[in-house]
């Protein structure tokens, strides 16, 4: 496959995609240029300065994944790319630490005056008084974000014997409490911080979050540092703020315009730390980010979830470690049943029953969703649009859970339902990663679903197996595996036969005509 790598991002990453795919670096593209080459490619690989948006998505029709080196992606149209199946994947922790670190270095930087200070004396001047300076210590430190950066400021703070206060509205107090963090609302942090600290995304909620308004709750005296986005303070406000005194500096890496306005209020002032979005700038942190997006896209471009997708939600490590084994055997169940069914689809659902029903089963659900839908569309179906595509299509799903399997550790069923009726399919992992098909309605089954399947039920007795193999015989079809299924009640049993080419409709109708036979159909596993 083609990627296209559109920003500066480490060789090391570059190297990783290139042992796979075709690989080509072109930097500094204009929105045209890309527009033009991206329907080329497979995958996209961006930091911060290419922007992703609707109308480079829109030609996109080969893109399978757009990854971000990094975590913010404020420069993808996320929700343009979630519409057209595209993941977005990012690199969150590859750069936590520089971040955390570049905070800190701010945030003394800003408490000592040691930019001003440095200047100043490299001019040749010595003015002891003039860089008078505060102490951290006993200082109560605001945090607006408790994710990875936050919490990791929180804890240097804490080494620094600050106190620590912060607001996040998806942190529990628990968790705030065993990080040793007094968790607060908003407003009670603005006027508590003698330093204030951003760590959240920029988004609707937090455009503007510090503006003309709100700086009016601020402690007077406080000192404000941002490295998480230009935009989550309005820089005009801020920097009235500090020439009226009610802000006594702050320190900012990140500009609501990037490259930074050479006439941005804030760089006129003393009081003003600035540095150019340098908080992932360490060597360590470039490295990381690029092999983790490598990696990501790698995983991406094989059809496998994607830990790190942003359109995707999140699936825990421990919940990932249960329900991977499964997903390959949840995509083909979707693919067998969609099948075997006759007339639009109405209703899928899938159980759960045994160990795996104690996790959460989402990312399965829509595995089966994505076996479903790829036979059935043009356009490829994945991980990030078969729910959308379900919805769409008017398809309620269900998901039932039991901590009963009787007959196997962990059993996955999927009902679908349609006008005509439901087909009903289960299957299990034989061993650590051996899925089969265990059930095909009525049935018992031990089938191994790859490549073609003549299934066809029929009446329990002689001459049958023998006549149909006749008929693929004469169409040159080889039978490479075969099974027979029987039914709970005595009279009907199933087979099930791998075989060598796509049975054509002409064999599969001789086979219909024969006597004793219920029903065939053939179906194709080697789909999406
Ligand atoms: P994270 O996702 O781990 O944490 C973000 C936190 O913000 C989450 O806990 C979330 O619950 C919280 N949050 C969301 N909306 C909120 C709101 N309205 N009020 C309060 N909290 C809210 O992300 P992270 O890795 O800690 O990164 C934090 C920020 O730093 C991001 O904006 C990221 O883009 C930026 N960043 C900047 C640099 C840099 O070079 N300056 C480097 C890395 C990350
Ligand atoms: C990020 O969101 O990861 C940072 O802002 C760093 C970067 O843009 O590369």
């Amino acid at each position: 496959m083609k990627i296209l790598v559109a920003d500066n991002v480490s060789e090391q990453g570059v190297a990783i995609l290139k042992k796979e795919h075709d690989v080509d670096v072109k930097l500094k593209l204009s929105p045209e240029e890309l527009i033009k080459i991206i329907p080329e490619y497979d995958a996209l690989v961006v930091r911060s300065e290419t922007k992703v948006r609707k109308p480079i998505i829109e030609v996109a029709n080969k893109l399978k994944v757009i990854g971000r080196a990094g975590v913010g992606v404020d420069n993808i149209d996320v929700e343009a790319a979630t519409q057209k199946g595209i993941i977005v994947l990012n690199a969150p922790e590859g750069n936590t630490i520089a971040a955390t670190e570049h905070t800190m270095a701010m945030m003394l930087a800003l408490a000592r005056n040691i930019p001003d200070a440095h200047k100043s004396l490299k001019e040749g001047k010595w003015l002891r008084s003039q860089f008078m300076g505060v102490e951290m210590r006993g200082k109560t430190l605001g945090i607006l974000g408790l994710g990875r950066i936050g919490s990791g400021v929180a804890k240097r703070a804490l080494a620094m014997e600050m106190k620590v206060i912060g607001y996040d509205p998806y942190i529990t107090e628990e968790r705030a409490s065993a990080m040793d963090i007094e968790l607060a609302d908003v407003d009670k942090v603005l006027a508590e911080a003698d330093f204030l600290t951003f760590h959240l995304p920029l988004n609707a909620d937090t455009k503007y979050l510090l503006n003309k308004e709100t700086f009016k709750k601020l402690k007077p005296g406080v000192r404000i540092v941002n490295c998480a986005r230009g935009g989550v303070i309005d820089e005009v406000a801020l920097a009235e703020a500090i020439e009226a005194g009610v802000v006594a500096g702050a320190a900012i890496d990140v500009f609501e315009k990037e490259p930074a306005d050479p006439e941005n209020p804030l760089f006129k002032l003393d009081k003003v730390v600035v540095t150019p979005h340098l908080g992932a700038s360490t060597a360590e942190a470039q490295v990381g980010v690029a092999v983790d997006v490598a990696h990501g896209i790698l995983v991406a471009l094989r059809g496998e979830p994607v830990s790190t997708a942003v359109n995707i939600s999140a699936v825990p490590t421990q919940v990932m470690q249960v329900i991977k084994p499964y997903l390959t055997l949840a995509e083909k169940m979707g693919c067998l049943a969609v099948q075997l069914a006759e007339g639009p689809i109405t209703t899928v659902t899938v159980e759960y029953d045994g160990e795996i029903s104690e996790v959460d089963t989402k990312m399965l659900t829509t595995a089966v969703l994505k076996g479903i839908f790829n036979p059935l569309l043009q356009e490829p179906v994945n991980y990030v649009n078969a729910p959308a595509m379900a919805k769409a299509r008017g398809v309620k799903t269900k998901e039932v859970k039991s901590k009963d399997a009787e007959h196997f550790v962990n059993l996955i069923t999927v009902r679908v339902k349609t006008a005509k009726g439901e087909t009903e399919v289960a299957g299990t992992l034989f061993g650590k990663e051996d899925g089969r098909i265990v059930m095909i309605d009525k049935y018992r089954v031990d089938a191994n679903p790859k490549g073609w399947l003549l299934i066809s039920p029929h009446m329990d007795k002689p001459g049958i197996i023998g006549q149909v193999g006749s008929v693929l015989g004469n169409y040159k079809i080889n039978i490479d595996r075969m099974q027979v299924g029987h039914a709970a009640q005595a009279g009907t049993n199933i087979m099930v036969m791998g075989v060598s080419a796509e049975i054509t409709a002409a064999a599969l109708d001789k086979i219909k005509t024969i006597d004793g036979i219920i029903g065939a159909k053939v179906v194709n596993f080697n789909i999406g």
